[in-house]
């Protein structure tokens, strides 16, 4: 079997996911040509290098790295001709991270247009050149609507929760076809729900994990300044009030699945996993990157309640609501937290069969989801306002 790649070309790497492991990549001593687009009149090494500086990485370990300005969803990558053919010459393994993470139908062109055509001209520029692995970052959430177990395999589900499901799904299917063809070895890493920092809180994206948080913060800010500084009628209607104790009563069920819990990572304990199966899988095949233990609905009320010092938050069946239907802070909280709702109630359990030996051989271990590590990361974004912390 040959050596690793050293020699990548990274798309995505000024996302979440994708900063980290370019990060990871060039702390190890990799190249990395990291495929950037310009933004609102910033060069795309502007960018890089502003995260880059985020992240605090030294400049001796930014030697192994290049910019190059490019666009996904352009022919050849919005290259020149000259220039791709002399990156790809130079590419060993490419690591395709971009992507559309938009949940919205509404969105549905622009998503199909990064997932399934940025996706398409990376696989052609890959065949046209010389790299011999093609590692794609997926989501275990190409399982679609299903229940229970869902194995490492390739996924065919009958219907999926929204667009960015559906166009991931597809796009595992496009990168086998593909490779299959050009003859190079395909590794998918199918992440489950990603959160920041288990070890400082810091995250660069506040979606997700963070919206249901940040939606029950808002309902409570709303209430409390209600009472605070218009006498609270509202707030009484609405059966919420301030505790003895100081803390805000709100009255809100979130409808679970018995069983059910949602299934989140670490980014930190992404990119070790990551790497772990990078370097480990040398023939490549389907990961899923997810934890053993899911977190309950139950769980994360308490988390949350602890943060935002609340009281009347509580798990239910969504049984519940047909015997006494919502009430309007609930209504407002559900048509927030819209797009998450499948993944609230979700009963999807995600096998992990192929990617467990290789985390277990490197000693890769999720951090477990405590009120700590939840504090971390909530206080991280407060700090923020919810918006990434990069200029
Ligand atoms: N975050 C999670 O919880 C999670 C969970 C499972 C799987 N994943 C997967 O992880 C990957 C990264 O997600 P993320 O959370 O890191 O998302 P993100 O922060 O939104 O990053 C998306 C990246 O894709 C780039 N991109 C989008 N359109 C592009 C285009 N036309 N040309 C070039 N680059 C383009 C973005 O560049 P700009 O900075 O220029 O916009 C950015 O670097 C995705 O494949 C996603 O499906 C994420």
């Amino acid at each position: 079997m040959s050596a690793p790649a050293t020699r990548f070309l990274l798309t995505g790497g000024t996302g979440f996911l994708g900063s980290h492991l370019a990060v990871a990549l060039l702390l190890k001593g990799h190249e990395v040509s990291l495929l950037a687009r310009s933004l609102k009149n910033r060069p795309a090494r502007d960018r890089v290098s502003a995260l880059l500086d985020w992240f605090g990485l030294p400049e001796e370990s930014r030697r192994g790295l290049r910019v190059v300005e490019g666009d996904v969803t352009r022919p050849g990558l919005g290259m020149a001709p000259g220039p791709l053919e002399e990156l790809l010459l130079q590419t060993d393994g490419i690591i395709h991270c971009a992507s559309d993470t938009s949940f919205s139908a509404r969105k549905r062109a622009e998503v199909e247009a990064v997932n399934l055509g940025g996706l398409s001209n990376v696989l052609e520029a890959a065949a046209a050149g010389r790299a011999s692995f093609f590692h794609l970052v997926s989501t275990a959430f190409v399982a679609g609507v299903a229940q229970g177990r869902c194995a490492e395999e390739p996924a065919e589900p009958a219907a999926f929760f929204n667009v960015y499901e559906e166009t991931k799904c597809l796009g595992e299917r496009m990168a086998m076809a593909a490779c299959r063809e050009a003859g190079m070895r395909l590794a998918i890493y199918r992440p489950s729900i990603v959160y920041g920092d288990s070890r400082t809180g810091r995250s660069l994206l506040f979606n997700a994990l963070y919206s249901p948080v940040r939606a029950v913060l808002f309902l409570r800010d709303l209430y409390e300044k209600e009472i605070r500084e218009r006498g609270g009628r509202k707030a009484a209607e609405a059966g919420v009030r301030v505790e003895p104790d100081g803390r805000i009563r709100l009255p809100l069920r979130i409808g679970a699945s018995p069983g059910g819990g949602v299934n989140l990572i670490p980014v930190d304990y992404f990119t070790e996993a990551f790497l772990a199966v990078l370097e480990g899988a040398p023939d490549g095949g389907i990961f899923h990157i997810v934890n053993d233990r899911v977190t309950t609905i139950e769980e994360l009320v308490g988390h949350t309640s602890g943060f935002l010092r609340l009281t009347g938050i509580r798990a239910c069946a969504p049984g519940d609501f047909a015997a006494a239907p919502r009430n309007a802070i609930e209504a407002l909280f559900e048509s927030y937290v819209e797009p998450y709702l499948p993944y609230i109630r979700d009963t999807r359990r995600f096998d992990a069969a192929n990617a467990r030996p290789l985390l277990e051989k490197r000693g890769v271990r999720c951090p477990g989801f405590s009120y700590d590590v939840f504090e971390r990361c909530m206080s991280f974004a407060v700090e923020c306002g919810w918006r990434s912390p990069l200029p």
